[in-house]
């Protein structure tokens, strides 16, 4: 093999190399592009344990799930929302005058979650609570209800 030959050899394998780099890479980008990015989210509707769990009268806090848990006696079980309509910062219920407050910017919500003071534009959102076959309740955040609904059980 002479000089001029090796040379040749050599920049063809050079060549055919970087093509061959240059396809897995497209073809790599190609195949990620055709996977979609996914926000992976908790489930909206989840079971949040049996009636008796539950005490009448003041609400009960689910920290993971964002929500209140009501129970009366007479009117049955309701979900509010925990989450401001402002911002999202989570709001706290007080038993004394029986409203929700938000420690971010002061709005306060009425009983029935309307927003009544501050800067949050509408009320808390109430969501559908149902009986499981099972006996547990259920809450489902995707279906927002009237503040006045109640599951009686
Ligand atoms: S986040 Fe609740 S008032 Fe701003």
């Amino acid at each position: 093999m002479n000089r001029r030959s090796f040379f040749k050899l050599s920049w063809g394998t050079v060549g055919v190399g970087a093509l061959v780099s240059a396809l897995g890479v497209s073809f790599a980008a190609i195949l990620r592009f055709l996977k979609p990015n996914v926000f992976y989210e908790p489930p909206q509707a989840f079971k949040i344990g049996t009636p008796g769990d539950f005490p009448f009268g003041a609400p009960t806090f689910l920290v993971e799930e964002k929500i209140f848990i009501f129970r009366d006696r007479e009117k049955g079980f309701s979900a509010a929302s925990a989450v401001c309509t402002h911002l999202g910062c989570t709001v706290a219920h007080f038993q004394s005058d029986q409203k929700f407050h938000c420690p971010c910017h002061g709005s306060v919500f009425g009983a029935d979650g309307a927003a009544q003071h501050g800067p949050a534009p509408r009320a808390l959102d109430w969501f559908e609570v149902t009986l499981a076959r099972d006996g547990q309740l259920r809450v489902d955040k995707d279906k927002v209800v009237p503040s006045s609904y109640r599951l009686m059980v």
